[in-house]
């Protein structure tokens, strides 16, 4: 199974986690927020005024995002997740777009500012392919990516019945992707145990 129809089923499950953070930092999801807050302020401190966000879920970037007057194309295949991204996007109708489709159709280059990718990478199999295209689409690039551990060993066990694989990555991991993207990693910031969220720019091409 693709993650889009896992998360598809489990759309309310997931959004929900958005709606108390006190109560999501209980269950151990806190880096839900961290890595959300790493986004806006990457785009607000790069200046950035429109954000691609691949695997935008349920739209918790939008109003963070919107609410500074940066505008977001949200991408999303999964239809109760575009859904729910639909409501959100209709807050703010002259900043937010929301688009049906895949990241393995991307095939923008520079059409945004920034191109963000939260909660993407874990369930990847190519992603090279996925960080390429990213910072085709962008020059600046902010992503999370679940660290290997034990935390990860549960989650791959956990959604190993939903029939999808989850991937950690260590640094070295990342900045070898970020080499073979033609990206150079600007920061890398820990998420405690949920991994990291990195801002990666484009080098210049020789
Ligand atoms: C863990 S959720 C993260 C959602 C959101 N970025 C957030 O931080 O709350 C991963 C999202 O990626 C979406 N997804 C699955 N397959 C995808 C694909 N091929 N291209 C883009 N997004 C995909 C899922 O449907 C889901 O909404």
């Amino acid at each position: 199974m693709g993650f889009d129809r896992y998360f598809d089923k489990r759309s309310g499950r997931f959004s929900g986690f958005y709606g108390k953070e006190g109560m999501t930092r209980a269950l151990g999801r806190g880096a839900l927020f961290d890595r959300l807050r790493y986004a806006v302020d990457t785009a607000v401190s790069t200046g950035a005024k429109s954000v691609l966000d691949v695997g935008c879920g349920s739209g918790p970037l939008f109003e963070p995002l919107a609410s500074k007057g940066i505008a977001v194309t949200g991408l999303e295949p999964a239809p109760s997740m575009l859904q729910l991204a639909r409501v959100e996007a209709a807050r703010f109708p002259d900043l937010i777009d929301v688009q049906d489709g895949s990241w393995a159709d991307l095939d923008a280059r520079d059409t945004y500012d920034m191109a963000v990718a939260l909660g993407v990478f874990d369930y990847v199999e190519t992603p090279a392919d996925l960080l390429t295209r990213l910072g085709a689409a962008a020059t600046s690039v902010v992503a999370s990516f679940p660290a290997p551990g034990l935390r990860t060993e549960f989650r791959k066990v956990r959604y190993r019945m939903g029939d999808v694989a989850v991937f950690g990555y260590e640094r070295p991991r990342i900045l070898e992707l970020a080499a073979a993207a033609g990206l150079r990693a600007n920061d890398v910031r820990p998420l405690g145990r949920a991994g990291y969220a990195v801002h990666f720019v484009r080098l210049p091409s020789s």
